[in-house]
């Protein structure tokens, strides 16, 4: 494919009005080469593969698509993980970009390489214009960049519509059916396709019936949903019920042995590959939290998935399984039970046999998206078997998008983190690390925090996440402090010093304040349950969910070591069963995940337990009243009263009007939760008002936590904190 880019404008300015770190410019792709048979051909798609914003007026930008030039002279930066090259696993997606004689050129061996290339040149600024001139190669670390959504069709009546969705209805379905207007979907994709996302699955893990019926009944609308991600190099990908032949088949069974079962699944993949010749493939939560698998016939996780994956193998296409597996029946009285076990107890033995089209998918943690967690073992566990990392860029148990939480670090940590030992060697073959690991096989997954909300995601500042996830993706190296920089200017470009620097004060650090107001060293949970906002220590402690922190007067904290307790230390390779198993060396973060410990243990901070409670408590609030003041100091400056925000207005420095919903897809017709705002209030004025509006409540919420947390420890121990702070 060749690509040519035409220019215009002003490149002061990245606008959007889909919250915008994408692109300006405009970016064609000749319609000669066109393949309209390449699934994931952008040039299949040539006008929708324009981009009708603009790079500005002096600037020669020029794409070319040589395939053995950008073969050959592409060598990945971004794509060496622990020191290998993973590029050219599955779809060269990798591109060069450099300056000579004034124009930029980006060089790719196929259009999605052309079309990141662009988006980075749209990242570097003016920088890709002036100064010495300049050679990059970019390639991502892994294929699969994936995003989950856990969208319902229908308004669910328990999780409304997108389960642990904070950024109001779906912005695919809407009155129990897919969307008419899918332009928000379009903007999207756009948005997902700047920050390197290249596949999505578009429904709820857990399947109802009505969401069952879009792998057959609504797969014309699925294919107009896929029809506007295509341009952007994404794939659409279902979430499926594993009962599917019952209840949309007909059958008696499901039995994936049951070759009457397979033949149902093999004509249901033939049907939606010849609607979608580049759908992704099927995503799968069996035998989990009720919904329907393999167990009810006697048989396992990879007689199951292996079973989908014939039905999909001749199209290509994948099956996500999910390791999210355990006992979500659990008595609380039964000590020997350890939720934290079940994925890699279930997993790990069936290492070997799943079909090679077969990724299993792995929450970072064992248990489930907490604040704190140690890394899933089953990660490595599995070396026979593709694995891919689910993260959850939804901020569901990290303060639901009321609360300012960059969660770029905490991936950070995770994708980093080395099951060889801190010292872990970076080369090392096969590959020790997370991302390494997961790099090579599975790739990258998270469920998706986006909605028709003004804002897209119900507090600005959590489209941080977004961003950073996709940019991790690409490259989990990356430095998420970096990235978070990288979002605040592409998002506010021209806001003034005091306002990036607020913006950088309030997120950059928003996560380990966050765990310094809630669940303590590692324990987890002790919020409340069924909706998981707010605390609530005893909520879950006498459930039947398995997420337990057993504090009595004396201790706290879940023995899960060889030696005395459940034995979860030691599904980790050496070094790290060791280091978790003592408490000379168990990380301080961790150390109530894996020890049950008295108040008066004293960490290797070398306060005791108790004390660091109150203390993270007492510190964790007022880190959060430092960011509303400092929020306050700078809101007026985002507000656009002096009308230079508003919709049709210049851009001046502290213009935020991309973030806000006056273009691009907001529009669908409906009444979102975003669209009370006051005819005539400019958009910066409402992002100001949103942020001010989310901190007031993170405040509030954060100081019910440190007084509930402190509260209840203190009536549980008897010891007062040593520096007579109040506590009730
Ligand atoms: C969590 C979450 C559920 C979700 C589940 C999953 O338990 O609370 O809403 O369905 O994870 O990942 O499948």
């Amino acid at each position: 494919a060749t690509a040519t880019a035409t220019h215009g404008g002003s490149f002061t300015r990245l606008e959007s009005g889909s919250g915008v770190f994408d692109a300006d410019l405009v970016l064609t792709i000749a319609e000669d080469d066109a393949d309209p048979q390449a699934p994931s051909s952008l040039a299949a798609a040539p006008h929708a593969a324009s981009v009708d914003h603009t790079i500005s007026g002096d600037h020669a930008i020029s794409g070319r698509g040589n395939a053995s030039t950008a073969r050959n002279g592409v060598v990945a930066t971004d794509g060496v993980v622990d020191g290998r090259d993973t590029t050219g696993e599955e779809d060269d997606e990798s591109f060069r970009v450099s300056r000579e004689d004034g124009a930029v050129v980006v060089e790719a061996a196929c259009d999605r390489g052309l079309l990141y290339g662009f988006f980075h040149v749209v990242r570097l600024g003016e920088a890709a214009f002036s100064g010495p001139d300049l050679v990059e190669r970019h390639a991502p670390a892994t294929a699969l960049r994936m995003l989950d959504h856990w969208d319902n069709v229908a308004v669910h009546e328990v999780m409304g519509q997108v389960e642990r969705g904070y950024s109001g209805g779906s912005i695919f379905y809407d009155h129990g059916r897919v969307r008419t207007d899918l332009s928000r979907v379009e903007a999207y994709a756009r948005l997902l396709a700047s920050t390197g996302v290249n596949r999505v699955a578009i429904n709820n893990v857990n399947v109802h019936a009505r969401e069952a019926r879009l792998l057959t009944d609504d797969l014309p609308h699925v294919a107009r949903i896929a029809a506007a991600f295509r341009p952007w190099g994404i794939r659409v990908h279902l979430s499926v019920s594993f009962a599917s032949p019952i209840t949309l088949g007909g059958l008696g069974t499901s039995d994936p042995l049951d070759p009457a079962v397979a033949r149902w699944w093999r004509e249901a993949a033939d049907r939606v590959w010849a609607e979608i010749p580049d759908f992704g493939g099927f995503v799968v939560k069996a035998d989990s939290e009720g919904q329907p698998g393999p167990f009810a016939y006697g048989r396992d996780h990879a007689d199951g998935a292996n079973m989908l994956a014939e039905a999909v193998a001749p199209h290509g296409g994948l099956v996500h399984w999910r390791a999210f597996v355990y006992d979500h029946r659990q008595d609380w009285r039964d000590r020997s039970t350890d939720r934290a076990r079940a994925a890699h107890d279930h997993f790990a033995p069936l290492d070997g046999r799943f079909a090679e089209n077969v990724i299993v998918q792995v929450k970072y943690g064992p248990m489930d998206f907490q604040v704190r967690e140690p890394v899933s073992p089953v990660i490595a566990a599995m070396p026979d078997t593709r694995v891919a990392l689910e993260l959850q860029v939804t901020q569901e148990y990290t303060g639901q998008q009321k609360h300012a939480v960059y969660l770029g670090r905490q991936w950070s940590e995770v994708l980093t983190f080395d099951f060889a030992g801190p010292d872990g060697d970076r080369a090392a073959l096969p590959p020790t690390s997370v991302a390494g690991i997961v790099a090579r096989s599975g790739g990258i997954v998270a469920v998706s925090n986006v909605g028709d909300d003004e804002f897209w995601t119900g507090h600005p500042l959590a489209q941080a996440n977004l961003y950073a996830y996709g940019r991790l993706a690409w490259n989990p190296a990356a430095d998420p402090t970096a990235l978070l920089d990288e979002w605040i200017a592409l998002t506010f470009p021209g806001a003034p010093a005091d306002v990036v620097h607020t913006l950088h004060e309030v997120l950059d650090e928003s996560w380990e304040t966050y765990e310094r107001y809630t669940s303590p060293l590692g324990v987890g949970f002790m919020v409340r349950p069924g909706h998981h906002y707010g605390p609530d220590v005893d909520g879950y402690e006498y459930t039947p969910w398995g997420t337990y922190h057993f504090a009595d007067r004396d201790g706290i904290g879940v023995d899960r070591t060889v030696a005395t307790g459940t034995g979860y230390a030691g599904l980790y390779p050496q070094p790290w069963a060791s280091v978790y198993e003592s408490l000379e060396t168990c990380p301080d973060e961790l150390l109530l995940f894996f020890h049950h410990v008295p108040y008066t243990h004293v960490l290797h901070s070398g306060k005791t337990v108790i004390q660091h409670i109150y203390d993270t408590h007492f510190d964790g609030v007022e880190r959060v009243e430092r960011f509303a003041a400092a929020w306050d100091g700078v809101a007026a400056a985002l507000s656009d009263d002096g009308g230079h925000t508003g919709p049709g207005h210049a851009p001046r420095p502290g213009d935020t009007a991309h973030a806000g919903a006056d273009t691009a897809g907001a529009d669908d017709g409906r009444a979102g939760p975003g669209r009370t705002t006051p005819a005539g209030a400019g958009s910066g004025a409402r992002l100001a008002a949103r942020v001010s509006e989310r901190l007031a409540e993170q405040l509030r919420s954060a100081i019910e936590w440190r007084d509930q947390v402190n509260t209840y420890f203190y009536r549980k121990s008897g010891i007062p904190d040593e520096q007579g702070r109040t506590i009730f």
